[in-house]
């Protein structure tokens, strides 16, 4: 196995071979304190049957861009419903310091009759504020992601990728410190899809928020994540935890670099299951 030299990222500290006593002290150990962390937490779904992870320890630090990756249906978008409250845990807990969790889809969920002002702002006005109020804060968003001048375009006359960036507009217009999105990119084309990498990832670092990203490209994983979290097709055990420790912005020329390479050779190594020097298993 090509691995990656020992600078362009490592095995995280909740990889070793011995599993840490909590997914809080795993996230102490990487500098930031967390902002949420399951510990050996259970779900199951009315009907009996196997649970769809079973004991599951993970943490998600204040301010990082932790991205999970894992097979289809082996238990990530259940993750990201019982971090944003949705779903409860059948036995384990849920230790949470999160104030305002927001959800991007696979699919933007557009008012079909609302225009661009009134989707991006409803958020705001379920919670009571007044017009003025809203159309000032929704300016500002429609301005970071680009969509300044559509305010009275309808869903249907935007691009999908212009739909993306209202959904995450609408996500980001609540200042949320958890930002939970479920493989939002998946429908879009390469190049629209990279470009929303690139944006998602400056909008990430002016507000600070957590960011959870579930995707099933390792390429996509790598350019956006500070830790990589790999799942495995059974029972949802996190079978590799990958630290991509490269600077932020995160740059075209990143994209194309040999380290970038190196990440998704050992990233996708633990995903199909490989074993690597690299590589501790649980
Ligand atoms: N509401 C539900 N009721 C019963 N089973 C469910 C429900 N939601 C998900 N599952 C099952 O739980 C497992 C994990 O689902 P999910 O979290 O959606 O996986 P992933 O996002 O990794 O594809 C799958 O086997 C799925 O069929
Ligand atoms: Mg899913």
């Amino acid at each position: 196995m090509n691995t990656p030299a020992p600078s362009a990222g490592r095995a995280a500290s909740g990889a070793t071979a011995e599993q840490p006593d909590t997914a809080a002290a795993a996230s102490a150990e990487s500098g930031r304190p967390p902002i949420l962390a399951l510990q050996r937490a259970t779900v199951r779904f009315a009907g009996g049957g196997l649970p769809v992870w079973d004991g599951l320890s993970l943490s998600v630090s204040r301010g990082e861009s932790l991205c999970l990756l894992g097979a289809s249906g082996c238990g990530k978008s259940t993750v990201l419903r019982v971090m944003a409250g949705l779903q409860p845990l059948a036995s384990g807990e849920m230790l949470t310091a999160v104030r305002s969790p927001a959800f991007v889809f696979q699919e933007p969920a557009l008012l079909p009759w609302a225009d661009l002002e009134r989707n991006v702002g409803l958020p705001l006005q379920l919670a009571g504020w007044t017009a003025a109020a809203r159309n000032e804060r929704v300016q500002g968003v429609l301005e970071r992601v680009g969509l300044t001048g559509r305010e009275r375009a309808l869903p249907h006359e935007l691009s999908g990728g212009m739909k993306m960036r209202a959904s995450i507009a609408r996500a980001l217009v609540m200042q949320p410190d958890l930002l939970l999105m479920d493989e939002p990119f998946s429908a879009l084309d390469d190049p629209t899809r990279q470009r929303l990498q690139a944006d998602l990832l400056q909008w990430w670092q002016v507000q600070g928020f957590a960011l959870c990203f579930v995707t099933h490209q390792v390429a996509e994983a790598v350019f956006m994540a500070s830790r990589v979290v790999v799942m495995g097709a059974k029972g949802g055990q996190i079978v590799a935890e990958w630290e991509v420790d490269e600077p932020f912005p995160r740059t075209d020329a990143f994209r194309r670099s040999a380290r970038f390479h190196e990440h998704c050779v050992a990233i996708g190594d633990a995903l199909a299951g490989n074993t690597g020097s690299t590589w501790d298993r649980r």
